[in-house]
């Protein structure tokens, strides 16, 4: 039996719906605990397979860990274990993060390289080069890193990129040494501020989070803590999108500002009614949208990649033509000739994508590759005439808890099954 989700789209949206903890903070949250031997409450968990992943990844590292309703309580008091098979970190991109917080408590480390979504080769090239940069001995065989941190000192780092999960491994491991440790090139995005806003919790030494330098001040001990993370920007824009997408009246509650101003910004360009408070977006649309004529992925605080495929969706039913550029990977397109199928008017040339509007998309079957493509067909589904099955609806459960619930409190007609 497989699992589809069923659209009938075509209705407006309706209502209000809340953003749930943003994935992409728990996972380096989840990292982090084990940077103590206490026990971690974290107040507010989402039932995703990407976090229900990283638990059965730190349950191998010893770590036990209980889930009452949205209450996760972690034990670290018998953690143990420095070795990450690749059995579980081929599912997950985000055990990488794990490196930085193994070293820093065992000073030694032997973890399979990651896997995740298939949107590009997602190299660990810079948590190599800046854990060797601090000290750490790494030689990579058959898949996978033996690291001695033995060596491991505080110092100064500057990434050759930005990436987030060498910023927040990196950042995790400097709180355990020694001494003043400064990160330069880090990224900016909001979650890495929020990992920082958690280890300080836990009595680590760390600022400038949010900006391009962290600087950490080694402790001795870190100890456990309560916590509750940031909401997830990806799924509040992912809402903003589908409101716009298929119009009506949405409020988004969680939905914070500040982390969405790109979106926001683009939105307001295409003329699209919305309020915005404090701690919620409301967005009323009631006519088709022009399109935005050129758009690029960058890093925070410009246009995510993570709303790429959302976005274009959006751009397939407005009115003229979209020049996207994807520029953080190297294979996150995997949604258009899903959209094709549906009707839409994409052409693409390397890492850009062409996208003329169109008046309709029709329903197709169509298949999920990745997370956001996933939530993309979603949205395009509602917006579509007719029928859409998408398959695959595993991808999308990585990072969204009940997609299809949270659309029909809105007025949609969608429902899951086993067919
Ligand atoms: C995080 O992935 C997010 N995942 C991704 O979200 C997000 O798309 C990405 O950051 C960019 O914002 C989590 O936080 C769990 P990177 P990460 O290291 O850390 C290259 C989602 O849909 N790179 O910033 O893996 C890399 O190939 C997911 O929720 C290297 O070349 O992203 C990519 O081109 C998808 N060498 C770019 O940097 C490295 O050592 C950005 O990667 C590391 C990265």
């Amino acid at each position: 039996m497989e699992e589809t989700i069923f659209v009938s789209g075509g209705r407006k949206l309706f209502g209000s719906v809340d953003v749930d903890a943003s994935k992409n903070a728990f996972l380096p949250i989840l990292a982090g605990c084990i940077l103590c031997d206490q026990q971690v409450c974290l107040k507010n968990y989402v039932h995703i397979s990407d976090l229900d992943l990283m638990r059965q990844i730190l349950a191998k590292l010893g770590v036990a860990s209980s889930l009452s309703g949205r209450e996760l309580v972690l034990d670290m008091a018998n953690l143990e274990n420095n070795k990450l098979s690749h059995t579980l970190t081929q599912r997950l991109r985000a055990s990488i993060f794990l490196l930085g917080p193994i070293l820093a408590r065992f000073r030694s480390a032997v973890v399979a390289y990651p896997g995740g979504c298939n949107i590009g080769l997602r190299p660990i090239d810079i948590h190599i080069k800046s854990f060797k940069a601090l000290g750490a001995k790494i030689i990579e065989k058959h898949g996978y890193l033996y690291c001695n941190g033995e060596n491991l000192k505080s110092g100064e780092v500057t990434l050759d990129f930005a990436s987030v999960g060498a910023t927040e491994s990196l950042m995790m491991c400097c709180t355990l040494l020694k001494g003043q440790s400064v990160l330069k090139n880090v990224a900016k995005e909001p979650e890495i501020v929020d990992l920082q806003n958690f280890l300080r919790k836990m009595g680590a030494k760390v600022s400038g989070a949010g900006s391009d330098t962290i600087v950490i001040e080694g402790v001795e001990k870190l100890h456990g803590c309560e916590f509750s993370v940031m909401p997830d920007r990806i799924v509040a824009g992912t809402y903003l999108l589908a409101a716009a997408t298929c119009g009506g009246d949405v409020e988004i509650c969680g939905a914070l500002e500040q982390h969405n101003e790109s979106l926001l910004s683009f939105l307001r360009q295409s003329a699209c009614n919305m309020v915005v408070e404090r701690d919620r977006i409301r967005v009323k649309v009631d006519k088709r949208l022009p399109s935005i004529e050129k758009l690029q992925t960058l890093p925070y605080p410009h246009f995510p990649t993570d709303l790429q495929s959302q976005m274009l969706v959006l751009q397939c039913v407005c009115d003229g033509t979209c020049v996207l550029k994807e520029n953080l990977f190297e294979n996150r397109f995997g949604v258009v000739p899903e959209l094709i199928k549906m009707g839409a008017n994409i052409v693409l040339n390397s890492n850009t994508a062409i996208v003329k509007g169109v008046e309709k998309l029709f329903g197709a079957d169509v298949f999920a590759t990745d997370l956001r493509a996933g939530a993309a067909l979603v949205v395009a589904g509602l917006k579509a005439e007719g029928y859409t099955t998408i398959h695959n609806p595993a991808h999308i459960d990585r990072g969204y808890e009940r997609l299809e619930e949270k659309f029909a409190s809105l007025g949609a007609d969608i429902k899951r099954s086993k067919i």
